[in-house]
């Protein structure tokens, strides 16, 4: 009977330890996995700091994105240029300008603080960025251009098409816009001043100036309509 109680007790402590080593050990792999985890994590973190590249970094600590959107397609209000995909030598060029003060029509006003802030390697950087990466791949305008709507039609008659293509993204010269895909009402805008001459900023601008007083405001709005049914 003693005998018997001795190993009933050497067996209950057998089993307590086991239990506690099974314990431990799956403490110590939960550990191991946290710590797996947390390594994952950061290393997670390093290959998207390396990834990013110095355009994509600059687009976001110089705040670009929070006016013409984290992908350069959906900016904050419909009066705001759509830049992803631009040509580089315009937006570049456009920058410049902005930043100097040579373009200060429209709403240019707001953004000048901003790039007052930037040097003008950075904007290099930048515009190449805005060509090549912001938004490549996505679908920029609404993409249901219809040539035989009012737009369409004025888009080809009062020869757009000579310098911004027929597409409205394969300019003339890399100096010139890429249009198509830019929200109606900032095209419109757009339109409007160098019209009226408010923006002049460039040379090229003046080709279309001259051909502007053979467009009417309510044509403009078609124009407008029809740039924004585009694809960049
Ligand atoms: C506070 C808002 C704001 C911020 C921040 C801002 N922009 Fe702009 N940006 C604008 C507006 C508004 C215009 C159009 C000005 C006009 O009405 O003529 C513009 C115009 C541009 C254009 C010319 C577009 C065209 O089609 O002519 C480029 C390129 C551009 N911005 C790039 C940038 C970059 C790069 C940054 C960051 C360094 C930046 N912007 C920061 C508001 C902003
Ligand atoms: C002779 C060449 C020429 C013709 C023709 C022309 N444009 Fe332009 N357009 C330009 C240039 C160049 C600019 C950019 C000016 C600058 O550098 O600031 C521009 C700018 C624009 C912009 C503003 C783009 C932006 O990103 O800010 C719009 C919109 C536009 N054109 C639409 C039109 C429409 C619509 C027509 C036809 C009625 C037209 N253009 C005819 C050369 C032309």
């Amino acid at each position: 009977m003693r005998f018997f109680l001795k190993t009933a007790n050497l067996f209950l402590l057998f089993l307590a330890l086991m239990t506690l080593a099974s314990c431990t050990c799956e403490d110590r792999e939960e550990r191991q996995a946290a710590a797996r985890e947390r390594q994952g994590l950061i290393l997670a973190n390093v290959v998207e700091a390396v990834q990013e590249s110095e355009g994509a970094r600059l687009y976001r600590e110089k705040t670009c994105n929070t006016c013409h959107g984290e992908d350069g397609i959906n900016p904050l209000l419909p009066s705001y240029p759509v830049i992803a995909q631009q040509g580089e030598q315009y937006a570049l060029t456009q920058m410049l300008d902005i930043k100097s003060g040579n373009r200060a029509a429209g709403l240019s006003a707001v953004m000048k603080p901003i790039i007052q802030s930037v040097t003008d390697e950075e904007l290099a950087i930048l515009a190449t960025f805005i060509a090549t990466e912001l938004g490549q791949g996505k679908a920029i305008g609404t993409g249901n251009a219809d040539p035989a709507s009012p737009g369409g039609k004025l888009f080809k008659s009062k020869t757009c098409t000579a310098c911004h293509g027929k597409d409205g993204k394969t300019p003339i010269l890399k100096e010139y816009p890429k249009i198509a895909g830019h929200g109606a009402e900032y095209a419109k805008m757009q339109m409007l001043d160098i019209k009226s001459g408010a923006r002049a900023n460039s040379m090229a601008v003046l080709g279309m100036k001259g051909i502007m007083h053979l467009v009417t405001e309510e044509e403009i709005n078609h124009l407008a309509d029809y740039i924004a049914t585009m694809s960049r």
